[in-house]
């Protein structure tokens, strides 16, 4: 549905991308995820024809982007990062507005607000201004306005950022239904608990580059990640990890903690448990480290998703 290859840009001095390609199936949900500047802004700006790339093919819906670009914008609706409503105007005024814009007869449009209007919990607010809404609720008219023309494909950057939990949870079961109903989506986050919530497939973005990407299971099992179970004891002496050391090979020592990495947590809980009895050791803390998205990339980079 969606190929994009070696895609570059550049702003004066900065590569904002440089030279990114994926594909996206039909009735996927693709998440970009990465750090503050990592170039997802650009990305969906480009695919949506908002900025041209320096470099680099877009095919959505079968068009090329360069040479079909407004039979491409038919085909997606995006929900941009900035939020742009007129807030003198109702929500219904707002949504009409958008509506005109992607040419939507009168009568189909009223049907499709009311529709988005109801999908995004919004009917009962439909007729007030939009100056009087929680960030929240201008998110999700936000996302209604992207809706109206009914889109095959979903762009949407960052659309919880900022806002109450009761909207990014309405915002989920949005994103999940409209997914269940076929549509194609982007979806970009630096939260990777979204990105593992709400996507098939994760491609991670720094720095202009993906330096990762596949499912959840695929990352996880690509690089030479580990998950481990991490226990702190009371009286660990250094004969006492000398004789450990000889019976479980693969583990690290910080102190009086000791990381022992392992394939299969489940079975080996129980035997770390059972030397610790047979040693006589003392356990203060016990802690199991999981592999996720927030671990993939910091072991990727170096670095923390949600450093600034
Ligand atoms: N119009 C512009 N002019 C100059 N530099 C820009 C422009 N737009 C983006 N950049 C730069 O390009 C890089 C990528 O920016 P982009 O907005 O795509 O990142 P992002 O992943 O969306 O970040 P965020 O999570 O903060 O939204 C950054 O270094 C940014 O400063
Ligand atoms: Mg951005």
């Amino acid at each position: 549905m969606i190929t994009v290859s070696n895609l570059k840009k550049s702003f004066d001095a900065v590569d904002a991308l440089k030279g990114i390609s994926f594909n996206i199936a039909q009735g996927e949900c693709y998440g970009l995820l990465g750090p503050n500047g990592a170039g997802k802004t650009t990305t969906i700006s480009i695919l949506s024809t908002i900025i041209n790339p320096n470099e680099g093919e877009v095919k959505i819906a079968g068009y090329d982007l360069k040479k079909n670009p407004l039979d491409c914008k038919k085909n997606i609706g995006v929900v941009t990062q900035e939020i742009a409503l007129y807030n003198e105007l109702s929500a219904y005024d707002n949504l009409l507005f958008w509506g005109g814009l992607y040419k939507v007869p009168r009568q189909e449009l009223s049907e499709h607000i009311d529709e988005t209007l109801g999908l995004l919990g919004l009917t009962e607010r439909k007729n007030d201004k939009v100056k009087t809404y929680s960030g929240g609720m201008k998110r999700r008219i936000n996302i209604a306005s992207a809706l109206l023309h009914k889109p095959k494909i979903l762009f949407m950057d960052e659309p919880t950022v900022g806002i109450d939990p009761q909207s990014r949870n309405l915002i989920f079961e949005v994103v999940e239904k409209l997914h269940e109903e076929g549509m194609t989506i982007i979806y970009t986050t630096h939260y990777m608990e979204e990105a593992e919530r709400l996507c098939d497939r994760v491609g991670i973005i720094d720095n202009g580059e993906i330096i990762a990407q596949g499912t959840l299971n695929e990352l996880k099992n690509s690089g030479s990640m580990k998950e481990s179970v991490v226990i702190s004891y009371t009286n660990l002496t250094d004969e006492c990890y000398q004789t450990i050391e000889k019976e479980w090979k693969d583990l690290r020592r910080f102190e009086d903690t000791i990381h022992f990495y392992s394939m299969n947590i489940q079975g080996d809980l129980s035997k770390l448990i059972l030397m610790c009895n047979e040693f006589g050791l003392d356990m203060r803390h016990i802690d199991i480290q999981k592999i996720n998205l927030e671990t993939i990339f910091l072991n990727l980079t170096g670095k923390q998703l949600r450093d600034k």
